[in-house]
Parts: C-alpha cells; structure tokens; sequence
C-alpha cells in the first residue's frame, strides 16, 4: 500500500501564521506539523510516500525533509496542487504514484496519539472498496459526521449544523485504486471545491466502505485552538515516554 499525506492549501484559518509559510510546517510542540503524519504512516509499515503541497513554501518541505532518511524511509515523492481545489483534487494528483495499488491518505494536519498499523494491515486483506476512522467528539459540526445506522456507516455529512453522531471522521482514509476513477465524477461543492466526503458517499453507496473506531487521542491542528490543543497533547504524549 502506498502513503499519501495531503499538506497544501492556504491555511486561511491560521493567518497571520500562514501569511508566509505553510501550515504543515508550523511547529507542534517541539517539531514541525509534517513530521506527525510521516511517522503514523512509517509506523504503520507503509515505505513509499508522495507529499502534494500547495500554496506557499513549497520549496521548504525539500528543504525539511529532503529524501526522508530521517524517518528510515527509502525515498519521499513530492507532488504541487495549483489553486485551492480540495482534498479530493489534491489526491487526484496521487494517481499516477499510486500505480493501481491500495493508498493510504492522511491529511497533513491529522495527528493521532496511536498506531494504525492493525487497521492498515486489515485494509491490505480487505478484496477492495475502502476503510475510514472515526472518534467520538464535543464538536462534530466541524468535521465530516457520519450517520450509522446499526454497525453501517449509512452516509457522511460534511460540516452540518445539526450533526447526526456525535462522531467525526478523521482525516486518515484507506482507498483501492478505483478512487481515483471515483474522484473525476466529482462535481465542486458549494465552496468550490472536490470534496473528501463526496468520494466517501459513494463508497458507501457502492457497500464497500468499513470503518474502525481509533483508540486513543486524534485531533486537526487548523484552527488556532486545535493547533494550541495538538501541541499540549503532543507534549504530554512525549513527556509521558521520556
Ligand atoms: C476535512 C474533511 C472533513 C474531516 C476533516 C478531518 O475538513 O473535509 O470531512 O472531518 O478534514 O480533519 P477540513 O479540515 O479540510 O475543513
């Protein structure tokens, strides 16, 4: 299975903090935001890893992160999204990397207190479709909120008003290579842009989508609040193992 973590867009939330600058390259805590999804995904046995930035900065995360030695991975692969079209635009680009294989997806400002190695390793057994995470949380409104019906995800709303679960989907998606088929049927939503979530609706349309609850702490860091929150979770998590 291949890694994808999604790292572009304008940050728009975190101005003046993304003025010049990236937000995947801010730091949390004690390291720059990037390094979190890398190490899920080399945690999780995945090797090969392409980044799609965007926006500003580019030039840096070839800077910081070179060819990922570091992370004891082979090699990094870097993609460039033009213009602000969306999650889903932004994985349309991972196609040519993913050479029909499974991909794994993160986004860029996802960080998680655990491993996902066993629900990586269940996705790779998995004959095809795809796999999602869920974490039960105060806000849903902020995020794509799925309706389960029994043990049956039956859709996902992005950002309702009134959430229909107290549960938010995370930004780590397990996909088979059809997604990308999937992702040029797509139509821009209201804010113009291809959404995740649409390409979420039609795996569960299609019966193939699964989804596991994550153990342990995940939160976004895109918001002033939850980038504050990232960095005292990251903290303690780090102390706690010292
Ligand atoms: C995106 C997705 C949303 C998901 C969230 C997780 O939202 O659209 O469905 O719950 O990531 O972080 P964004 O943060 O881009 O608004």
């Amino acid at each position: 299975m291949k890694g994808i973590i999604l790292a572009g867009g304008l940050g728009s939330r975190l101005m003046p903090l993304t003025k010049i600058t990236n937000k995947h390259l801010l730091p949390v805590y004690d390291e720059p935001m990037i390094y979190y999804p890398i190490r899920t995904l080399v945690e999780a046995g995945i090797t090969e890893i392409l980044i799609v930035t965007g926006g500003n900065s580019a030039g840096d995360f070839l800077r910081l992160l070179g060819n990922g030695k570091k992370f004891g991975i082979k090699g990094l692969n870097y993609a460039y999204q033009e213009g602000e079209g969306g999650i889903a635009e932004a994985l349309g680009l991972a196609q040519h990397f993913a050479d029909n294989q499974k991909v794994i997806v993160m986004l860029g400002d996802n960080i998680i207190q655990g491993s996902i190695k066993k629900a990586v390793e269940d996705f790779d057994k998995q004959p095809k479709g795809s796999k999602i995470f869920l974490k039960e949380v105060p806000d849903p409104h902020r995020f794509g909120v799925p309706i389960i019906d029994g043990n049956r995800i039956t859709a996902i709303e992005e950002k309702p008003k009134k959430p229909k679960s107290n549960y938010a989907v995370i930004g780590i998606y397990m996909y088979d290579a059809q997604v990308f088929e999937m992702i040029k049927s797509l139509k821009p939503s209201d804010r113009g842009e291809l959404e995740i979530t649409d390409v979420n609706n039609i795996y569960i349309k299609n019966n193939i989508m699964t989804y596991e609850i994550i153990d342990g702490w995940w939160t976004d860091a895109g918001t002033f609040d939850s980038l504050f929150k990232a960095a005292c979770l990251v903290e303690s998590k780090k102390k706690k193992s010292m």
